[in-house]
């Protein structure tokens, strides 16, 4: 079977048995502060498990990206060293809430793999959570109970928390798991020693393929563990696993996910993936991270300095740095796999598809940074490895690995494999500190700790009644406080709200609450998965009365202009430029407008105007706003609404059209266009390869920003006593002015010299065979004095000359001596004029045909002059 089928006779078969398929949810997180990336297929079904919300159906099954790079599940190090790990990977599930349990998910599991994949059920075995004291949990003996059902005793084994109690992060849903196992040795290794023994001990052929987690606890933020009303079912099997034994073969890289994609790196670089470990490695880990960087952009995660950003850039130098390492590779050509990526997954995942282009892009754009940025830490890797060999030492400093680490962005793995291979390690345990340290820096500089929620009233719902109205009678259903460095906050969770929570680049509304005299400001709302949450920073005195909750008008009324600019601006984008244009990022605040969207080179003013003009024009014609509050999903799609690519939508959507500008859209927009006023484009620039940033005004802010031009306008025609229309001459006219001025200084500074000269020449004296001048001068600056001695020493032969200048109540003073001189009487203008010097209480150097000195005391210049007089005299 082909990896497709593989995965269409998954989902079929929980069709089958009662489940409603649903699309993969967005591998990187929106909204969720505890979580950067989809680390589980269970994780968009959090608040269902934790009953916050309801899902349409009870059963569910579908086929998630994953990635696994940073938090509690983190494979990174382990990926391309064997041969079944992965940053990012496809999690079969098959989920259950509050419907069956344990019995059901174990046989269902036991029947796709046995009947439908054919595994040998000889080849399965099954681990059982064993219980802890601690904790008082017991045993899973449920579980073990229907295993036996399908297995032999000597298939069932019991597993530590560690290993069968499965969950997520720090907090939220968990429950005791069992994993299946299967042993795919060949027969005679299998005879020899059997595979009971080697479950969980890192074989590479006795592998875990499925988890299936029965969810019955929270834990909470105190560590605690609290029974959850329902009873859940979370199961995940590993794809490319699964299509490793179904297409029998022992590794996950040799199945046809990966060949194409490793058969294109070889022809790539000249290398054959089996012959050598090294090249390997590499090969696998680029497979690998290819698919994982591939996604997040597609998902909208470009890589960054910040975050999440940051954990895709760190992946995909990682794989850059094995390519250049092992495969030699010194150019970008990591970009250059995309194309065969697209066309392995390409159908399962269509936005890889649409967005080809643009990732191929920000992925060259990375490599060849990255490349410059390399061999620099190259260079100090092979400095330390040199230094340690000269010290006799086996080991370079943990300290420095990190360096290489955090600076030069060398994983950690690879500086190993590099220093074993010259027999050295790296002093682990100071690396950990120092990784530990920077950790606890970034987490002190945020450190949040969020109280449990304090329950007044379980309700599902959290209605948005604000596109209604501004107002409404609520009640508080749970609360919480958060407290950080800057103080304290509270959290609240209303039945339902008029306020809009910050998503889809919109910003959170603010305003207040009211009940019994007491009023509590509202500063901000945002959604913690599909929770709305008020901010506060006081608790009020009764938080069960009854509020009356006032979203800030004049703040919404701003947004809302905003927001429907932004629309009408994305539309006008893709006239102008093309349907290329896609939205990569939006910001849509009172004040202003940022929009970001995928398009490869810089806007032309003609561009700009273009759309700038198109979108005022759509705002005379008034259109009115068509909104559709519940359409169907492919009903939306039907009349052409753009969606955004990493955002996860339900069966039902609402949909925002002004005209021909048709979006899906959760925000709050203005009733017709006419209301937006003016929009004015105020800056056009790069964000990241392949994508460029606008922002925009409109409304009060346009008029406060025509109103400040015409200040400076006004304050100019005043400074220059011009009218308008003649404002660009008069400023042309200064400029012609100034350029002529600066001409004829020029020409009279030439002419001040040439007097200077010559009536220093006038003043020559001729002592003994030498031609001596002793002069003060009047010059605005020691390069002049420079400039007349030099000039003097090219056109006077055997000239001995000390000047002597008073700039700027400082004396300065010059010897210079012709080169024949210098020569035939052992003259040292250097040696000189520190004896000059002392007159004008200074002192100086130089060279032996010419020497400057500077001094404090003008009034020391005549003696100065004197001195050098006598000086030559006595010569
Ligand atoms: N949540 C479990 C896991 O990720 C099963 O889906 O392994």
């Amino acid at each position: 079977m082909q990896s497709g089928e593989i995965r269409r006779a998954f989902l079929d078969f929980f069709r089958k048995k009662g489940h409603e398929a649903v699309p993969s949810a967005p591998m990187v997180v929106k909204n969720d502060p505890t979580l950067m990336f989809t680390n589980a297929g269970m994780n968009q079904f959090k608040d269902v498990f934790l009953g916050n919300r309801s899902f349409s159906a009870s059963r569910v099954a579908n086929s998630q990206k994953c990635l696994r790079v940073s938090g509690k599940h983190n494979d990174l190090e382990e990926v391309g060293h064997d041969t079944y790990h992965h940053t990012m990977f496809e999690m079969l599930g098959n989920w259950s809430f509050g419907d069956y349990f344990k019995k059901e998910a174990i046989a269902w599991a036991m029947e796709f793999l046995a009947q439908v994949m054919k595994v040998p059920k000889e080849r399965m075995y099954a681990t059982i959570f064993e219980g802890d004291m601690e904790e008082h949990i017991p045993a899973d003996e449920e579980a073990l109970g229907f295993w036996k059902e399908h297995l032999p005793d000597t298939h069932i084994l019991k597993g530590s928390k560690k290993d069968n109690f499965w969950e997520m992060g720090d907090t939220g849903p968990c429950g005791p798991c069992s994993e299946i196992h299967l042993d795919i040795r060949p027969e005679e290794e299998r005879r020899i020693r059997p595979g009971h023994e080697l479950v969980n001990t890192g074989h590479p052929l006795i592998i875990e393929i499925w988890n299936l987690v029965f969810i019955q606890y929270n834990r909470k933020s105190d560590g605690g563990l609290e029974p959850l009303p329902a009873k859940h079912v979370d199961t995940g099997m590993g794809f490319e696993r699964l299509c490793m034994v179904v297409q029998g073969k022992t590794s996950n890289y040799d199945t046809d996910i990966f060949q194409p994609i490793i058969g294109e790196i070889g022809y790539h670089t000249g290398t054959s993936y089996g012959e050598e470990p090294g090249s390997d490695t590499a090969m696998r880990v680029i497979a690998d991270h290819l698919r994982a960087i591939s996604f997040s952009i597609a998902d909208g995660q470009i890589p960054s300095n910040a975050r999440a950003g940051y954990v895709i850039r760190r992946i995909l130098r990682r794989a850059v740095r094995y390519g250049y390492t092992f495969l030699k590779q010194k150019e970008p050509f990591i970009y250059s796999l995309v194309p065969t990526l697209v066309q392995t997954m390409g159908n399962a995942y269509p936005e890889l598809k649409t967005q080809q282009d643009l990732i191929m892009k920000v992925i060259r754009e990375e490599e060849s940074s990255f490349l410059r940025t390399l061999e620099t830490g190259i260079r100090l890797l092979d400095q330390l490895v040199t230094e340690a060999e000269k010290k006799k030492q086996h080991s370079i400093s943990g300290t420095s690995a990190f360096e290489l680490y955090d600076t030069y962005g060398f994983p950690l793995d690879l500086t190993e494999l590099i220093l074993n291979e010259k027999g050295l390690s790296v002093r682990r345990d100071e690396f950990d500190q120092e990784m530990k340290a920077q950790k606890d820096r970034s987490r002190n500089a945020s450190l949040v700790e969020r109280d449990d929620w304090t329950v007044i009233e379980s309700s599902e719902t959290h209605k948005f009644t604000g596109f209604d109205a501004l107002e409404s009678d609520i009640r508080i259903t749970r609360y919480r406080k958060v407290s950080s460095r800057e103080g304290e906050q509270y959290h609240l969770v209303f039945n339902h709200t008029p306020f809009y929570a910050e998503s889809g680049g919109q910003v959170g509304d603010s305003g207040v609450i009211e009940a019994g005299g007491e009023r509590i400001e509202i500063t901000d709302t945002l959604k913690e998965n599909d929770q709305v949450i008020h901010i506060s920073v006081r608790l009020p005195s009764d938080p069960t009365a009854v509020f009356r909750a006032r979203v800030d008008r004049v703040l919404r009324e701003k947004t809302a202009r905003n927001h429907s600019a932004t629309h009408l601006l994305h539309h006008a984008l893709r006239q102008v430029l093309g349907s290329h244009v896609e939205q990569k990022g939006s910001l849509v605040h009172p004040d202003y407008l940022r929009f970001d969207f995928s398009h490869f080179s810089k806007l032309s003013t003609r561009e700009l105007e273009a759309v700038e003009g198109m979108v005022n024009h759509l705002i005379r014609q008034d259109l009115l706003l068509d909104e559709h509050r519940e359409i169907e999903t492919e009903k939306a799609r039907q009349m052409g609404a753009l969606a955004l690519f990493g955002e996860k939508y339900g069966n039902r959507v609402r949909v925002i059209r002004f005209g021909e500008s048709v979006e899906f859209c959760g925000g709050t927009h203005v009733h017709a266009t006419g209301r937006i006023g003016l929009f004015k484009i105020v800056s056009e620039s790069a964000v990241a390869a392949g994508i460029r940033r606008i922002e925009a005004i409109t409304g009060e802010q346009s008029e406060q920003y025509l109103r400040s031009l015409e200040k400076t306008s006004r304050d100019l025609q005043h400074l220059l006593k011009a009218k308008p229309e003649n404002l660009l001459q008069a400023v042309n006219d200064l400029q012609k002015e100034l350029q002529k001025l600066r001409k004829d200084l020029e020409k009279q500074q030439k002419t001040g010299l040439f007097d200077i000269k010559s009536e220093l020449k006038g003043k020559i004296r001729e002592v003994g065979g030498i031609k001596l001048i002793v002069s003060r001068v009047e010059v605005d600056s020691p390069a002049r004095m420079r400039d007349i001695s030099f000039q003097l020493m090219q056109e006077i032969d055997r000239l001995f000359m000390v000047l002597a200048a008073d700039i700027e109540g400082k004396a300065h003073l010059t010897v210079a001596i012709s080169d024949k001189l210098t020569e035939e009487k052992g003259l040292n203008a250097g040696k000189l004029v520190g004896d000059l010097a002392k007159e004008i209480q200074g002192g100086g150097g130089g060279q032996p045909f010419f020497a400057t000195a500077g001094g404090k005391d003008v009034r020391g210049i005549d003696s100065a002059l004197e001195k050098a007089f006598r000086l030559v005299k006595g010569l």
